[in-house]
């Protein structure tokens, strides 16, 4: 089901660049059915599941399946200058974005992404993304360069954390971040 765009990726001599990942998972359709043989089984309940699909040239696919009500901590995406793509495969995706605020974190604003959106990873992002949805979600993520040593902040409290021993979980946000 992914072949086709490790193709794309290989013919393009793998360009690295925000806008041709975006062109790549946009113009990418995926079967429902056929979807179903690469998630977990059984699907995830309490923590979300990351699963790489390939590696290409620092070119790194990555599906997640999102348990309702479950969702990252906030978190940047490592010491690289890594960026990327998300595309939502099914359900409802939760992007809650945080600005840097000297070692802590303060919330810069909420948004949604149906079936078919996508949405950017620039660099230096830091986010939380989740399922506040009652139906599992399902995201397609295209990162280059590879995701490593990920900082992590409280959600509550914006303070940093250190090794976490959960990345994501049930998490239950202050109705005061509204935006
Ligand atoms: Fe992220």
């Amino acid at each position: 089901m992914f072949e086709g765009i490790i193709r794309i990726i290989e013919d393009r001599g793998c360009e690295k660049s925000m806008n041709f990942f975006r062109d790549l998972l946009d113009d990418s359709d995926f079967c429902p059915q056929a979807l179903k043989a690469y998630l977990p089984d059984p699907l995830p309940t309490r923590f979300y599941d990351r699963r790489v699909l390939f590696t290409r040239c620092d070119i790194e696919a990555v599906l997640a399946t999102w348990p309702p009500g479950v969702f990252t901590l906030p978190h940047n995406h490592g010491i690289h200058p890594t960026f990327g793509v998300v595309k939502v495969l099914t359900g409802t995706i939760e992007n809650r974005i945080f600005a840097p605020d000297q070692n802590r974190i303060r919330p810069a604003g909420i948004s949604h992404f149906q079936a078919g959106d996508i949405l950017k990873v620039p660099l230096k992002l830091i986010h939380a993304m989740g399922n506040p949805h009652s139906e599992i979600a399902v995201s397609l993520h295209i990162y280059s360069p590879k995701i490593e040593q990920v900082s992590y902040w409280d959600p509550l409290s914006f303070e940093p954390l250190r090794d976490p021993q959960h990345n994501s979980g049930p998490i239950q946000w202050p109705t005061s971040y509204a935006s």
